[in-house]
């Protein structure tokens, strides 16, 4: 380059003919109409970006999108589902950002029928109401019956038994009074340890011939009581009938009958139920005395369990059938690391209305979307590639992300950066974040530059942190939103993000735009901070030379988890193995920071520095992917992370580890000498995956 520059300055050094005069001039003319319309951009200033992303919030434009996507009920697979598609692509289109739609073909599920009647002794027969109170004409406005996705059909004539939560030691209380559930129709209400589908697999177990559930909700609140929650029952994430392989129109699809599909679906059938319905059951038992604890914990109205001595009618009948769903994307293409990948998604399909969930997110997503293209009209563009993803089918299952990402799996898996997920928003007041470990000092310097929603003059910071005392950041063990698929199989850094926790309309009919404003967000303030820390977050992200990562705080985590753990295993187990390698990765933490001290003091522009940096972040990167096991967690392979994910073991005391877990709790079916040798080889297996991630930080062959 700087000899090219040097010889134009020789030619004129002889004397030049007129021509040249009158060539320089237009040369001149031409240099000077570009300066006018195409003016030198303004400096890469990412911190001036990020002021200006922060001062064009709008909580109009929040509140108009909610409004907008929450006309009509929009189930996944349905035409009103495809119109939010529609509206969210054109969005993003009439902003000028680059948008593209990726579909799927995958298995979903819809009731047909159901019934419920308890049958007295006197011959009376009581048919039992299973749609929410206070809505009518479902089929009019769109709304699905309340049901259980994937439930099979089936009918069952027996007596009830109240199982409280579900769990197994519910299992045993009913054992100790005698009461056996095999061959009854089992009911429970829905508890904080158990999902849906882990209650009905239990009840399976245990002989059960059909399972109702009904959930308690916030009795206080009022008037949401009567709401029923639909919800999926299936197993595992993802379209069944592709499992591990993207669900793609003309691709690989299993049989429906074949085991590994059949193996994700309950044996026997289920539905929610309205509290009021469930109180009728409830009143009509008769049978084993009801324990105390139950009692005591809002059953004091019932003194029996049953089984009977009431019959009760039970009958299901829904359909599976293949429906196309769709991903709607927009890119912002990366102007120095195009093929780095900062994601942004949330899922758009609904059980009903979806004001909270999902839409609160889909409309800060799009907020997002609104601010950034500004950004982009003053001069920005990120040094890496933001990508803001709407799922389909979450819903059912995380299907629209999990086939995506299995799309995507070796682009994801070496390129992506963060997956930053927001589903539920807002469902009331409080601050609340998941993220893997590395993540949290970027979360603590972002929600200090976010205003608080609910206090004058306080950021969301101080408000989170003074309120709980501690700040708290949960981490991503469970399954129940798309960054699974992104951090538990792919394992991609992640965050998860939402206001409130626990709103008493989960997925019933009264999750409306109505319900949002009267009792979740008002002036959509609380809509505003979480579209400031999921923008913010996704811009240091992308714009940081450095990545923002921080893998003390990993190190310092799986430091408790170890000690957490040794008090679930005796003195015959060796732990010491887990604190050499956590040792490992504090020091390869402490050699990442430093180096990253030092490549920030030197002169960022040139080649040798950026070359550095480059280098740097791809072993900051990379290291989450040592958590991965490719052979993946014992009987459920397709989850590989083994720190974050599912327990096989309900009963599961440790929320890490999910192998070390899991072979904890099966040792009391084993004897002594395998038992001890199970659970230490699981241990090795997180060692040997703590040294991974330490072994891709530091960055060295050994
Ligand atoms: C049958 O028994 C039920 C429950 O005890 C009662 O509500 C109903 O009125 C009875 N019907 C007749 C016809 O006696
Ligand atoms: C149970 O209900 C189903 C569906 O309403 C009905 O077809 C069936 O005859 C009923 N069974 C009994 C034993 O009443
Ligand atoms: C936005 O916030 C302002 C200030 O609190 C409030 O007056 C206004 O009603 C809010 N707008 C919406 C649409 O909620």
């Amino acid at each position: 380059m700087s000899q090219n520059l040097i010889k134009p300055a020789t030619i004129f050094t002889a004397k030049p003919p007129p021509i040249c005069y009158f060539l320089f001039f237009i040369i001149l003319c031409i240099l000077g109409f570009y300066a006018l319309h195409f003016p030198p951009r303004i400096p890469q200033n990412a911190a001036l970006y990020r002021q200006m992303f922060l001062s064009s919030g709008d909580n109009y434009t929040l509140y108009s999108y909610l409004r907008a996507l929450t006309q009509h009920p929009h189930l996944a697979g349905t035409k009103p589902s495809l119109d939010t598609a529609n509206y969210v692509k054109t969005h993003f289109q009439t902003l000028g950002l680059e948008t593209h739609v990726v579909p799927f073909k995958a298995l979903l599920s819809y009731p047909l029928h159901a019934s419920v009647a308890l049958h007295f002794r006197n011959g009376t027969e009581l048919k039992l109401p299973l749609n929410e109170v206070g809505i009518s004409g479902y089929a009019v406005s769109g709304l699905v019956q309340p049901y259980h996705a994937y439930s099979p059909s089936g009918s069952a004539h027996a007596k009830v038994v109240f199982v409280n939560y579900g769990r197994e030691e519910d299992y045993r209380a009913l054992a100790v009074r005698g009461v056996d559930v095999n061959g009854c129709i089992v009911i429970a209400r829905k508890g904080d340890d158990l999902g849906r589908g882990a209650v009905v697999e239990i009840a399976e177990a245990k002989g059960a011939l059909a399972v109702l559930i009904y959930a308690e909700g916030d009795r206080s609140r009022g008037g949401f009581g009567t709401g029923v929650e639909r919800g999926t029952v299936m197993r595992g994430v993802g379209d069944p009938q592709s499992p591990g392989w993207p669900g793609i129109e003309d691709g690989e699809k299993l049989g429906l009958q074949e085991s590994e599909v059949l193996s994700r679906f309950p044996r026997i059938p289920s539905l929610p139920l309205p509290f009021e319905t469930a109180q009728i059951i409830l009143e009509s038992l008769g049978g084993g005395l009801m324990p105390q604890e139950w009692r005591d914990s809002g059953q004091s109205r019932f003194s029996g369990v049953g089984p009977g001595p009431v019959m009760l009618n039970f009958t299901y009948q829904g359909e599976k059938k293949l429906a196309t769903i769709y991903n709607v994307f927009a890119v912002i293409r990366g102007s120095e690391e195009p093929d780095r990948y900062v994601l942004l998604g949330n899922h758009r399909d609904a059980w009903t209305y979806g004001a909270v969930d999902p839409n609160s997110g889909t409309s800060a997503l799009l907020d997002i979307a609104r601010r950034y293209a500004l950004l982009m009209r003053k001069g920005w563009n990120p040094r890496r590639t933001i990508v803001l993803c709407s799922w389909d089918a979450e819903e059912f299952g995380m299907i629209g992300s999990t086939e995506w990402v299995e799309q995507n799996l070796i682009n994801l898996g070496a390129k992506a950066v963060a997956y930053l997920n927001v589903d539920c928003a807002v469902q009331g007041p409080g601050f609340f974040v998941g993220a893997t470990p590395q993540l949290d000092n970027l979360i603590f310097e972002v929600t200090k530059k976010i205003k608080d929603p609910d206090s004058e003059g306080a950021t969301v910071y101080e408000k989170w942190t003074t309120i709980n005392g501690v700040k708290n950041i949960q981490r991503l063990n469970s399954v129940d939103s798309d960054f699974v698929p992104f951090l538990q199989h792919a394992g991609v850094p992640s965050v998860d993000i939402y206001y409130g926790s626990d709103f008493p309309v989960y997925h019933t009919a009264f999750d409306s735009f109505d319900w949002m404003i009267n009792n979740a967000d008002p002036f959509f303030h609380r809509h505003l901070a979480v579209t400031g820390i999921w923008g913010l977050l996704a811009l240091h992200l992308a714009d940081d030379s450095i990545l923002p990562f921080n893998y003390h705080s990993y190190a310092d985590q799986l430091k408790e988890y170890k000690d957490v753990l040794s008090s679930f295993v005796d003195n015959s187990i060796s732990i010491a193995l887990l604190t050499a390698s956590i040792e490992e990765l504090y020091s390869a933490a402490k050699q990442a920071e430093d180096e990253a001290k030092r490549l920030m003091e030197q002169e960022a522009a040139a080649t040798s520095i950026i070359l550095k940096m480059r280098a740097l972040n791809d072993r900051l990167l990379l290291a989450e992917k040592g958590f991965l096991d490719p052979e993946g967690l014992k009987g459920r392979q397709w989850f590989k992370h083994l720190v974050y994910g599912p327990c096989n073991n309900h009963e599961s005391k440790l929320v890490f580890f999910p192998g070390i877990a899991d072979s904890i709790q099966e040792s009391t079916r084993m004897s002594t000498g395998d038992e001890q040798k199970a659970i230490q080889h699981e241990i090795w297996k997180v060692a040997r995956a703590i040294q991974r991630a330490a072994g891709a930080l530091r960055g060295e062959l050994s």
